[in-house]
């Protein structure tokens, strides 16, 4: 009995307890500490580029018109994911998404990758009315996307903060010239020009 020594940490809770600590510690080191030394914990894919102006105020109506409550956008590593949509989603396509997007309820397709699928036209007839071009759709429409024009008045602004607090590299001529560059421009452009950009970096 004696020379049975896991006995002993068996029947000795003290002792027991000390070494799940220690053993838990190990393992937590070795997780943490590579972090301490990485400037980004997941570095962008290759040719991933930021927003442009429009994109960016398309993504905000996105988000302000719920689309993000009906659509995920992750493509899953699964077989029956990437024959339908394409490769499946990495996160180094995310490090400038704030928030993400990502979600998990699919009443629609998932868009991760839908950039390039359809034409514009294809899309503003959609968005006005989906039952036009996918007569079985549920999907609502948003005709007033088309009504609704952008004064650009907080654009710039909106591409500091992702500069400054998210460290997104824009330049300071984007930065400057965004509300110029979306003036005028109707919200369904400015959502189009969003949903063409999704899975740009991994085409
Ligand atoms: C109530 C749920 C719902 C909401 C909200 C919704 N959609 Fe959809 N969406 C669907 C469904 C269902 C489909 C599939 C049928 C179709 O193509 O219309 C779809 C299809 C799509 C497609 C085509 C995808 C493909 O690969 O064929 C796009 C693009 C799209 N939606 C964009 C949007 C945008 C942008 C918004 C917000 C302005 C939005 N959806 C809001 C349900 C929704």
């Amino acid at each position: 009995m004696a020379n049975n020594r896991h006995e002993i940490v068996e029947k000795n809770v003290g002792l027991l307890a000390i070494l799940i600590v220690i053993a838990i510690s190990f393992g937590a080191l070795v997780e943490i500490t590579p972090l301490l030394y990485q400037d980004q914990t997941t570095e962008p894919v290759e040719n991933l580029r930021p927003y442009t102006a429009l994109e960016m105020e398309g993504r905000d109506i996105y988000i302000r018109e719920g689309c993000n409550v009906c659509h995920s956008q992750m493509v899953r590593p699964f077989r029956s994911e990437t024959e339908r949509y394409g490769h499946y989603s990495v996160a180094g396509e995310s490090v400038w998404e704030h928030p993400f997007l990502w979600g998990s309820k699919r009443t629609g397709p998932d868009l991760a990758r839908v950039g390039d699928r359809y034409s514009d036209d294809w899309h503003r007839v959609h968005l006005r009315d989906p039952r036009a071009v996918v007569p079985e759709s549920n999907m609502p429409g948003f005709p007033w996307l088309e009504e609704n024009v952008l004064d650009g008045k907080l654009t710039s602004d909106k591409l500091a903060v992702f500069r400054d607090i998210f460290g997104v590299p824009y330049t300071e001529e984007q930065v400057a010239n965004a509300g110029e560059e979306v003036k005028g421009k109707t919200e369904m452009d400015a959502i189009i020009a969003y949903l063409q950009s999704l899975g740009h970096a991994m085409k």
